[in-house]
């Protein structure tokens, strides 16, 4: 139903106006009795099988939905009951921010990709935490936290420890994002000796309070093999628990989409089924040549349960999905989930 009716219908409008009428959509459904309870029914499955126990953490399941879809923690258990593991909030930057200029959100349905540079629009770390001590999460919660696009090179680190310290109480687990392509002064996020100093800061940030909090780094796929062997050793340096692989891509390679099509567009960030065998492989490399030594949650391209047991196997403990989400539909959390099942 989701692929023959609902999808083709959505797709008939601006991608950035039907994710706002899907939020508004979702949240004033669930306030009708009984049908938060019918779509956990519908989506969930629930096997202690399906449990996964990381870095201090139970998931109930593997499956969760990657950053951006709810960045500023205002549908996380709705979007739970879809059956998802763990949400992840954000980008969520210290001050509000309301993005590049539109439109910045475009379909590419040939490649069953979408190019994005919303440039994270999100109404700041304050609203975020009034959101999450609102509601109290019924499923685990990452917080994926970035700098101000207006922050000076000098700031950045601050702009992290604001959203770290404010977030702490409120989720699970920390994404440093250091690779989104759309937010400009790129260049000192892959500094290999800027990111131990930002880690190791944030690092001891976490000292101050009771319990620590895990902390991910989020990273590109677009990095080659001599700055993925660098994320291998900051992460074995600062012993941080791991890396989120991929975010979107500024590739263009190997896409169906035109030329003119692509030139229109302009710049972005690529995800969905083109990115699909990059994260794959950037997954792997990280896996085999680090010897399996830190979490890798893995992200990119997954639009099917075979996409999904691919990541898995090569290397990722974890999954999170978007675009496939998009695409997709709903289900696609259930069928992950069972062939998950089938294959244990
Ligand atoms: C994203 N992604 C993203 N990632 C992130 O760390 N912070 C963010 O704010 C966003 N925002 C965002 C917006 C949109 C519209 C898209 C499509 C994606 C990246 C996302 O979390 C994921 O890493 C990539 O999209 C690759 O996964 P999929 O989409 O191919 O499953």
């Amino acid at each position: 139903m989701y692929k023959s009716i609902i999808r083709p219908l959505f797709f008939l409008f601006d991608p950035e106006k039907i994710h706002h009428f899907t939020f508004s959509f979702i949240k004033n459904s669930f306030k009708i009795p009984g049908v938060s309870a019918l779509v956990r029914k519908l989506f969930t499955v629930e096997n202690p099988k399906l449990e996964r126990k990381l870095f201090g953490l139970t998931f109930k399941n593997p499956v969760g939905l990657a950053a951006g879809f709810d960045k500023n923690a205002a549908l996380y258990n709705e979007l739970a009951d879809f059956g998802f593991g763990f949400i992840e909030i954000g980008t969520v930057t210290p001050n509000p921010q309301s993005g590049n200029p539109k439109k910045r959100l475009f379909r590419l349905k040939k490649d069953e990709g979408i190019i994005n540079r919303m440039g994270f629009n999100n109404n700041g770390v304050e609203i975020a935490v009034k959101q999450l001590k609102k509601n109290k999460n019924k499923v685990i919660i990452g917080g994926n936290i970035g700098k101000n696009t207006a922050t000076l090179p000098e700031n950045y680190t601050n702009d992290y420890i604001k959203c770290f310290n404010e977030l702490h109480d409120y989720v699970d687990y920390f994404v440093l994002n250091v690779s989104c392509p759309n937010v400009g002064s790129h260049a000192k996020l892959t500094d290999k000796d800027y990111l131990v100093e930002l880690i190791t800061t944030i690092q001891k940030e976490g000292l101050k309070f009771k319990k620590q909090k895990p902390i991910l780094l989020k990273i590109a796929p677009d990095l080659n093999t001599n700055q993925l062997d660098e994320v291998i050793e900051i992460i074995t340096k600062t012993k941080i628990e791991g890396v989120i692989a991929t975010n979107t891509s500024i590739s263009r390679d190997g896409l169906k989409a035109s030329d003119e099509m692509l030139n229109a567009i302009g710049y972005g960030g690529l995800s969905g089924k083109p990115i699909k065998d990059k994260s794959t492989e950037v997954i792997r490399y990280l896996a085999n040549k680090s010897n399996k030594a830190f979490t890798i949650i893995g992200v990119g391209g997954i639009h099917s349960a075979k996409d999904a047991l691919e990541k898995l196997n090569a290397g990722a403990d974890l999954i999170q999905i978007y675009t496939g989400f998009i695409y997709e539909g709903p289900s696609l959390v259930k069928m992950i989930n069972r062939a998950i099942l089938e294959n244990n």
